[in-house]
């Protein structure tokens, strides 16, 4: 059939009585949207269509396909190496790229990372990399390639020239209200993933409040979807669920986790934000090949953090990406927030629930995300938990100290946090991080 003259009133109408659109007609909506042919008001009604009511498997593999094919796919073969990355379905305090990249790419599994923004409550990578003075993100496809070979690894922004159909979709469904769509977030990350050139994927696909998926079982769909696109293409794709039912570690807001992390990358890391790292880059360094299990790529991510080798290669891709490394060493030459104020425990007890959408929302609200498509964000503004879930506080006990360059977002950020704590007189369960292992032989559980 032909991809020219459908009529779009027609498709977003098919799509809103619940009819799937075939490949044709999905590949020329997003050929059209990408070339400005179709405004931003009706592609809004065709996420909402889609959103509201789903997408096959087969809808879902052509989004993606004309979302990579929007753009230039990447060739990186004549770079040596198994080619791994790792994405993210987005969290609260969730650093763990600036973690993981550096310790897999100090063993020469090359790791070309395109990173997002923050989208809604969720931070993005690039935000946080843009928050280290002169770390510069925007670079060419030919500087792109010439930093992985050069350094192991890349962390580069999203181009026009990379899934460019993704890019502008993404911000359309972050002021739209279409950001929580299995279909729609598997076509937005494998469209940019398999575009960056890469032979293997490992995927953090979060469960919980602070995530997009709130309950386990659309996560675990999700990773279904987006392992069976992976595997679709010819990629090797692991996915993993893990918890998002707290923040990661402590600290929430871009510069503060640029902090943690590189506590991390010196062996001062939080237990959960490890735990996850190692996971992840574990199954990295064994899908490129310099592992025989995941279980010896654990125990090789352990030996790269504790023997600095992870924390160099992080400080050499810095300067190679024009950032200042003496920061990244000596927090106190970073320029800090101006204001700061805390937030105290209500009552006495044991923190049962901590609500990552709560924190990421106040961590937003003092600055450190966006509300609108083009809002600056404050690098150093954000949220520092003292306590996670199972500590015993008493009243009044400062439990949060907020970050912030204007006193007047004290009170919006103070009024997330006075719902996002629960404390209680029984201490809670412990909570596990990592629960499923998806793969191409299936769903797998994890540890106990
Ligand atoms: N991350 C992405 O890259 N896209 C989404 O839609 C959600 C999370």
């Amino acid at each position: 059939m032909s991809t020219k003259g459908y009529n779009i009133v027609s498709l977003i109408r098919k799509k809103r009585d619940g009819n799937p659109l075939t490949r044709d007609e999905i590949s020329y909506l997003i050929d059209e949207y990408t070339k400005d042919e179709v405004p931003d008001y009706q592609m809004s009604a065709f996420l909402m269509a889609s959103f509201l009511n789903g997408m096959d498997e087969d809808e879902a593999s052509a989004l993606t396909h004309s979302m990579l094919h929007s753009g230039r796919v990447l060739d990186l073969s004549d770079i040596a190496g198994t080619k791994v990355d790792k994405h993210s379905t987005g969290g609260v305090g969730d650093k763990l790229s600036l973690i993981l990249a550096p310790i897999v790419a100090s063993y020469d599994v090359p790791v070309p990372m395109i990173s997002g923004r923050g989208l809604g409550h969720t931070g993005g990578t690039l935000d946080k990399m843009e928050s280290i003075p002169g770390f510069n993100v925007d670079m060419t496809l030919e500087r792109y390639q010439e930093i992985l070979a050069k350094c192991g690894m890349v962390m580069a922004g999203q181009t026009e020239e990379v899934a460019p159909a993704d890019k502008r979709l993404y911000a359309l469904r972050d002021v739209t209200a279409t950001v929580e769509s299995i279909p729609l977030i598997a076509g937005s990350i494998m469209s940019k993933k398999l575009a960056e050139g890469i032979d293997a994927l490992v995927l953090d696909v979060k469960f919980g409040s602070g995530a997009f998926m709130k309950t386990h079982e659309d996560a675990q769909k999700l990773a279904e979807t987006l392992v069976a696109i992976g595997e679709d293409f010819g990629i090797e794709t692991v996915a993993y669920l893990t918890n998002m039912n707290q923040p990661l570690g402590y600290k929430v807001g871009n510069w503060l986790e640029v902090e943690e992390s590189m506590e991390s990358l010196q062996g001062d890391g939080p237990d959960d934000v490890m735990e996850v790292t190692h996971m992840l880059a574990g199954t990295m360094i064994m899908l490129g090949g310099m592992a025989k299990t995941v279980e010896e790529g654990i125990q090789m991510s352990h030996k790269a953090v504790g023997n600095g080798q992870a924390f160099d290669k992080w400080l050499e891709l810095t300067e190679e990406q024009g950032g200042d490394a003496s920061v990244l060493k000596d927090f106190s030459a970073y320029d800090h927030a101006e204001y700061s104020f805390e937030y105290k425990a209500p009552q006495s007890g044991y923190i049962t629930e901590i609500d990552a959408y709560g924190i990421g929302m106040a961590s937003l609200e003092l600055g450190a995300g966006r509300k609108k498509k083009d809002d600056d964000i404050d690098p150093v503004a954000g949220i520092e938990l003292h306590h996670k879930i199972g500590s015993k506080v008493e009243k009044g006990q400062p439990i949060v100290t907020g970050y912030m360059n204007d006193e007047n977002l004290i009170e919006p950020s103070k009024n997330y946090l006075a719902d996002a704590f629960t404390i209680k007189n029984e201490q809670p369960e412990s909570i596990k991080m990592i629960t499923r292992r998806v793969d191409r032989e299936g769903i797998h559980p994890t540890g106990d």
